[in-house]
């Protein structure tokens, strides 16, 4: 063959395999066989590979380039990739709508709902027609040079029929066949198989090696046009039906609605729609979609006012109990935890659900053996909502919470206008090894490489019976632990003799004295600058400090007075442990220095120790303020049992949570 003839040929074969992967594809409608693709596909590369200049980068052979990455560069976005606010209920679509409305002083407008696809937003460029780059959304102005990988999903075009440069946005997903399938050759493998499709997707799509995301059979739907000035659309929609005749992927299920009426009618027609979608969708995206109106309704900095993301409430699903077990906490508060037959709820598997006290087992009627409902609170912590008594078979077993502490034997105490139990021997091997956790933990002594197993490894090898034990340990006994190397052993060692320099707050937290929180031992080591100077300190002194009640300062001249805690503190002062406190003095301090003084905070779920009331008061009393619905004004949210959209909302907007105990904590 000669050269002008190869060219020619090489052309045809282009057109062709476009076209059949476009069928199979995008389409899914495939007009010839598999056999006769691979006939074609072995032409093209037999000529490319006598004329090599003729393998251009467009070239159905190379969608798999042979060369494995060092790193993914940087990606500046031309257009930020924004992100979306979101919806969580009706309430949620009308007020958006009435924002939309009121912005458009009355203008009217339509909206687009489109399935919010589950997987990894990206970017695609095309420059003269030519795919030239794919990137991830990183933190929505840069990200990362993902264009090899992208290159392997098939329903990409690698060229389009357009001179202009195009930037197009969608979503890469891996379809839920294929992650199941995936995941049964990881098994079989003994690896760890993915929790999702939506990781599977993003886990391949960051390999540096393109053969990988080759083989894991990756999908994209295309969602919009980043620069439509340029396209000569108006609208979102006909920005959508662009890309279809561009040959790109879209999804067909979108549909304009008149009003937020039918959207919402929309919405709720994919609940149960849902399960059905051989992809996962987490949601509906609404979007105005007249691009003019888009303009002027802008954006904010994160996410456009034009648009919504309604977010799917938490899915629930069915599993049964198989037992209860108890934990000792180092207030020798004993927890009971549900123990659940595996079972996947929002993207992973959940064996275990806290039960929180006996009355809350007892109000929601749990058994043994029970068949329960089980959810995400927030798509985050798992939560038995309720149990099928339809499904008893009559074997199932009431459950009693001991009498006896289940570490110590020691006797359990239910004290008055308190829901939990109590260990009360102080000298409990648990509680003694969780206030050593606490003792390490971030707010406190903060060492770093001491986690929890770290420490209970090192009390069940008897290395350390107390706190100051902790500053005494060598290299020696660390690297015979389990899993400890020398690296660790070292950096643990480090970190120990780094929490020595700790100003005294920090100290004082860690001892965890009753009702003593982080923001207590604050003022307290403000107040007394020394342990020594607050180990002598009376009711009356301690009482005189505006934030410290009666009940704390009784705690603290109690624990004071154990011979025990002199002991602790004579140990820890030897082992070099800083007693002075190290921040501005009390004087430079504002008085408003309440963690809560002008903090929005937001009480949703049931609390138990206190009373909505009761939490809110104390709130207010430090200088904060309680309102009713989170938004990106919240600073804080308290999440009680059973809290719902308002937890999931605060975890979109990556707002602090805080769970009933710490907010006593704070508040103590
Ligand atoms: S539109 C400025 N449409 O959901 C508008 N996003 O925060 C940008 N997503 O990570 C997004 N399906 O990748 C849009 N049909 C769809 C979508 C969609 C999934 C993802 C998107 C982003 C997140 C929204």
């Amino acid at each position: 063959m000669d050269r002008n003839k190869a060219a020619q040929r090489v052309q045809e074969l282009h057109n062709v395999l476009n076209q059949y992967n476009y069928e199979y594809y995008v389409l899914d409608q495939p007009s010839v066989s598999d056999a006769e693709y691979d006939r074609l596909m072995q032409e093209l590369i037999k000529i490319e590979n006598e004329f090599t200049d003729l393998q251009t980068p467009d070239s159905p052979t190379q969608r798999v380039g042979g060369e494995v990455l060092d790193m993914f560069n940087k990606v500046r976005h031309d257009t930020a990739m924004l992100s979306l606010g979101n919806a969580f209920d009706e309430t949620d679509l009308r007020d958006f709508d009435r924002k939309v409305k009121q912005a458009l002083d009355e203008e009217s407008y339509s909206y687009v709902c489109e399935l919010k696809i589950d997987g990894l937003a990206v970017s695609l460029k095309y420059e003269q027609g030519l795919f030239v780059q794919g990137a991830t959304r990183g933190d929505g102005t840069t990200g990362e040079d993902i264009t090899a990988n992208l290159k392997t999903i098939r329903s990409i075009p690698l060229r389009i029929n357009q001179p202009f440069t195009l930037e197009v946005r969608g979503e890469a997903f891996m379809p839920k066949q294929s992650f199941i399938a995936l995941n049964a050759i990881k098994d079989e493998k003994g690896e760890e198989p993915f929790a999702n499709p939506r990781n599977a997707a993003a886990g391949s799509l960051r390999q540096l090696d393109p053969r990988i995301a080759a083989s894991r059979n990756l999908d994209i739907f295309l969602y919009g046009v980043a620069n439509p000035g340029e396209t000569g659309v108006t609208s979102h929609s006909a920005g959508l039906d662009l890309l279809d005749d561009l040959g790109f992927k879209t999804n067909k299920q979108r549909k304009v609605c008149d009003n937020i009426d039918e959207v919402i009618n929309y919405v709720a027609s994919w609940v149960d729609k849902r399960p059905d979608l051989p992809y996962e969708i987490d949601g509906i995206v609404i979007k105005v979609n007249s691009l003019e109106q888009q303009r002027e309704l802008g954006a904010t900095a994160k996410s456009p006012r034009w648009a919504i993301a309604y977010k799917f409430p938490a899915e629930e699903v069915v599993t049964k109990l198989t037992g209860i077990t108890l934990s000792v906490g180092r207030t020798g508060v004993v927890t009971p935890t549900a123990i659940l037959q595996p079972v996947r709820v929002a993207g992973t598997t959940v064996q275990r659900a806290s039960l929180h006290n006996e009355d809350l087992i007892r109000e929601k009627d749990i058994k043994l053996g029970d068949y329960v409902v089980i959810k995400k609170a927030g798509d985050i912590i798992p939560e038995v909502v309720n149990v099928i008594a339809e499904r008893r078979t009559g074997e199932e077993e009431e459950f009693h919470m001991p009498t006896h502490c289940p570490e110590c034997d020691g006797e359990l105490v239910r004290l008055e206008g308190e829901v939990a139990l109590r260990c009360m021997n102080p000298k409990c091997p648990a509680q003694i090894r969780e206030g050593m956790i606490h003792f390490v933990s971030r707010n406190a002594m903060n060492i770093d490489g001491c986690g929890e197993k770290v420490v209970a490894q090192l009390y069940r090898e008897h290395l350390i019976q107390d706190v100051s034990d902790l500053y005494k340990l060598t290299k020696e006994q660390l690297i015979n632990l389990e899993r400890m190397g020398e690296k660790s052993a070292d950096n643990l060692l480090q970190a120990i003799e780094a929490s020595k320099e700790n100003s005294l707050e920090k100290l004082l937290f860690g001892l965890g004295i009753r009702h003593v929180g982080a923001k207590a031992a604050k003022t307290l080591a403000q107040h007394f600058e020394t342990m020594d100077a607050l180990a002598e300190a009376n009711l009356e002194q301690l009482t005189a400090i505006h934030e410290i009640g009666d009940k704390m300062a009784e705690a603290i001249v109690a624990y004071f007075h154990l011979p025990e805690v002199s002991e602790l503190i004579e140990n820890l002062k030897a082992a070099g442990v800083n007693m002075v406190y190290k921040g501005p003095k009390l004087a430079a301090v504002e008085q408003s220095d309440s963690f809560f003084a002008g903090k929005t905070v937001v009480l949703t779920g049931k609390l138990h120790q206190l009373t909505r009331n009761e939490a809110k008061e104390r709130i207010e009393a430090l200088g904060g303020k309680v309102s009713g619905s989170v938004s990106k004004k919240t600073d804080l949210v308290i999440a009680g049992e059973e809290a719902g959209s308002k937890l999931a909302k605060a975890t979109e907007l990556d707002i602090d949570v805080w769970d009933e105990q710490k907010l006593l904590d704070e508040l103590n």
